[in-house]
């Protein structure tokens, strides 16, 4: 199965995506995960701590690497680019495994400036088509409220975008945004997850803000988590409820119906 997790900053999109994971792998799925937010910090959602990181460079500030690779050749502003660049040998050479979960840190592309970064754009999206169509793996990519990696081609294998929400009306509105944006590049199923959630209360107004969005489950507001955080450790190695959640979401997902 192959998910994109995405929501307004802060929302839990990392959260979501790490523990997620860890859950998948914990049953004997093989995982990719995919961080494609520029502001990198999935693999400590995966439990992967900082000296297992140092030295570790996302892919598009891999520049070197990435104007050698066959196809994907660096030239003049303005020149002729070949956009299939070899990326089938990505995911071994350039991830870091826990628990059987491997992670790929995208980074971020240089926007703007009037320079061409076609060579990079071409790599990373063409890593993600692949993963996305040729990879066996259940695939999750932490992505941010943009849809900008998603291109064309790629969308149709995503079985599920999850648009993680908290119970608040700027992420209502990022939601819809989100939605329009996977409407218009054809991704088919869109769900939502609440997070952050207190009772009752919480769940029906996002159920009545975010009708037609089919809700897979919900994440409690929950201090486990934010000490996770603070101790860049992953909420599933501190706490039952948060992977208990984060199952039953699996479930809905996987289950009949979907
Ligand atoms: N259910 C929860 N209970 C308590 N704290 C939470 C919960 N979910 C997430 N958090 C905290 O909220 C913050 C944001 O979570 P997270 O990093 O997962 O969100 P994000 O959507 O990936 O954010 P960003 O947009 O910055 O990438 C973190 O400090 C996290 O520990
Ligand atoms: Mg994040």
């Amino acid at each position: 199965m192959k998910i994109a997790v995405s929501g307004k900053g802060g929302a839990g999109k990392t959260t979501l995506a790490g523990v997620m994971a860890r859950v998948l792998a914990n049953r004997g799925k093989k995982i990719i995960a995919i961080d494609a937010d520029p502001d990198s910090n999935l693999a400590s959602a995966i439990g992967i701590d900082e000296g297992s990181l140092a030295g570790v460079r996302p892919l598009a500030s891999m520049e070197e690497f990435i104007a050698e690779r066959p196809g994907a050749k660096k030239g003049e502003y303005g020149s002729f680019f070949k956009l299939n660049p070899r990326v089938d040998d990505i995911p071994e050479r350039f991830s870091l495994t826990k628990e059987g979960v491997r992670l790929i840190i995208l980074g971020n592309i240089p926007q703007g400036g009037g320079g061409c970064f076609c060579a990079e754009n071409a790599l990373l999206r063409g890593l993600l088509s692949h993963v996305m169509i040729e990879r066996d793996e259940y695939v999750i990519v932490d992505l941010e409220a943009g849809l900008e990696y998603l291109g064309r081609g790629t969308t149709e294998y995503i079985d599920a975008l999850i648009v993680i929400v908290e119970p608040g009306r700027r992420s209502f509105q990022t939601a819809r945004q989100v939605k329009k944006l996977a409407d218009d590049i054809g991704i088919k199923k869109v769900c939502i997850v609440g997070n952050k959630i207190n009772g009752r209360e919480d769940k029906d107004f996002i159920r009545e803000n975010l009708q037609g969005f089919p809700v897979l489950g919900y994440i409690s507001q929950n201090a486990k988590i934010a000490e996770a955080d603070r101790r860049g450790i992953s909420p599933y190695d501190i706490d039952e409820t948060v992977r208990a959640e984060i199952a039953e979401i699996i479930e809905a997902l996987e289950g009949p119906g979907r």
